[in-house]
C-alpha cells in the first residue's frame, strides 16, 4: 500500500472504532452483551462502507459466542481504491461494556491485501507478548519460567521485578500459580487480552509480557500493533473443545505450528481502539456542550498516536468536525 493509501484508511480505521464506541457507549452498564455488541457492529460496518478500496474480513469476531459480527469473507468499502484486509472486533471486553467495568474497546487492524492470518475454525491461540526488547528470545514451548527467566534477562531486570498480564481463566490457573512461584507480580484481568497487549507494549503501562490463551480475531489484531511497533509475539491455535480441534485439523491446519507476529501478519498493517468505558488505556466518550469526545490510539509505522477527536453535533446539521493530534 502506498503512503497516502495508508493515511486514507487509518482515517477510516479512526471514524469505524469511534462510531462503534460511541454507538456501544449507549449500551455501558446496562447488562445487555447482545445489544452492546450489535450496536456496536452496526456501526463499524456503516463506517466502513465509506472506505475507499476493496475490504475483506479476514476475521472478525462473533463465531464463538454467536454475537452479532462483521462476518469472515465480508466485503466492506465502496470498490474504488486499494485492496486491503480487515481483523476486527467492534467491541473487545462485551461483559465489561455491560456491567461498566474498565477496558473495553472498540478495535480493528488493517493490513495490505492477503497479509493477515486467517485461523479458519480456530478461536482460542495461545500467546506470548513482548517488548522491542525481548523479541529475539521468546519460544511457546519454553516452560514458563525460562520463559519469565529469558524475558528478564533481556529487559535487564530480575525476575521478581517482572509484571504478567495473564487473563484470569479456569485454563490459566496453574499458569498463574506458577508465574506467582517464580516470584514475578501477575496481574490478572477477567478479560481482554488486546488491552493487555497494548500494555505490554506501551512504557507506561508497566506491563512486561502478556501469557496465556485468547481469542483468535484479538491475535490478530494484537499482532499488527506488535508488528507495527517492532515488538515480539508468537502464537499457536489453541482450541478449548474437541469440536474446534477437529475442525482445525479437518481444515488441513495443523495445531502445533507457532506463527510469529510477522506470519500473522506478514506486511504493512497498522491498529486502531477507541476506548468504551475507560480505563487505563483510553477514556470513555464524553458529551460536553453538544459535543462528543472520543479517545482513540492509532499504532502504525512504528508511532503509536494518541487522538482526541471532537465531533460537534449540533453546531451544523451535516455535523462538523475537528481532530487534535
Ligand atoms: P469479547 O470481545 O468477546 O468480549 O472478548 C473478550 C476476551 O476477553 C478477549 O480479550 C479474549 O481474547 C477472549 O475474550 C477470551 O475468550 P474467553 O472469554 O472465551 O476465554
Amino acid at each position: 500500500m502506498q503512503a497516502t493509501d495508508i493515511s486514507t484508511l487509518e482515517a477510516v480505521a479512526l471514524a469505524a472504532t469511534r462510531s462503534a464506541a460511541v454507538a456501544s457507549y449507549a449500551w455501558v452498564g446496562r447488562n445487555d452483551q447482545k445489544a452492546a455488541d450489535a450496536a456496536a457492529t452496526a456501526a463499524m460496518r456503516a463506517a466502513l462502507a465509506g472506505a475507499p478500496g476493496r475490504g475483506t474480513v479476514v476475521i472478525g469476531e462473533g463465531e464463538k459466542d454467536d454475537a452479532p459480527m462483521l462476518f469472515n469473507g465480508e466485503k466492506v468499502g465502496t470498490g474504488r481504491g486499494p485492496d486491503f484486509d480487515i481483523a476486527v472486533d467492534p467491541l473487545e471486553g462485551t461483559s465489561f461494556c455491560a456491567r461498566d467495568l474498565p477496558g473495553s474497546l472498540a478495535t480493528i487492524a488493517f493490513g495490505e491485501s492477503g497479509t493477515l492470518w486467517s485461523p479458519g475454525p480456530g478461536f482460542y491461540m495461545d500467546k506470548i507478548v513482548v517488548p522491542p526488547r525481548a523479541k529475539g528470545v521468546i519460544d511457546l514451548d519454553d516452560a514458563p519460567e525460562r520463559t519469565l527467566a529469558k524475558v528478564a534477562e533481556a529487559l535487564g531486570k530480575k525476575v521478581g521485578d517482572l509484571r504478567v498480564m495473564i487473563m484470569d481463566k479456569p485454563r490459566h490457573k496453574e499458569l498463574i500459580a506458577r508465574v506467582l512461584e517464580a516470584g514475578a507480580s501477575v496481574q490478572t484481568p477477567a478479560g481482554g487480552d488486546v488491552g493487555g497487549s497494548l500494555a505490554v507494549l506501551l512504557p507506561t503501562l508497566d506491563i512486561d509480557l502478556l501469557l496465556g490463551v485468547g481469542g483468535t480475531p484479538e491475535g490478530v489484531m494484537t499482532a499488527a500493533a506488535v508488528r507495527a511497533l517492532g515488538g515480539g509475539m508468537l502464537g499457536r491455535l489453541a482450541p478449548q473443545r474437541d469440536e474446534e480441534a477437529d475442525a482445525i485439523r479437518a481444515a488441513g491446519m495443523s495445531l502445533d505450528r507457532v506463527y510469529d507476529c510477522t506470519e500473522l501478519v506478514a506486511g504493512e498493517a497498522f491498529f486502531v481502539a477507541t476506548g468504551v468505558n475507560g480505563g487505563p488505556l483510553l477514556g470513555r466518550p464524553r458529551k460536553s456542550e453538544g459535543a462528543t469526545i472520543a479517545e482513540s490510539l492509532l499504532i502504525s509505522r512504528g508511532q503509536v498516536r494518541h487522538i482526541t477527536h471532537t465531533t460537534f453535533e449540533l453546531t451544523s446539521p451535516a455535523g462538523t468536525t475537528k481532530e487534535t493530534r
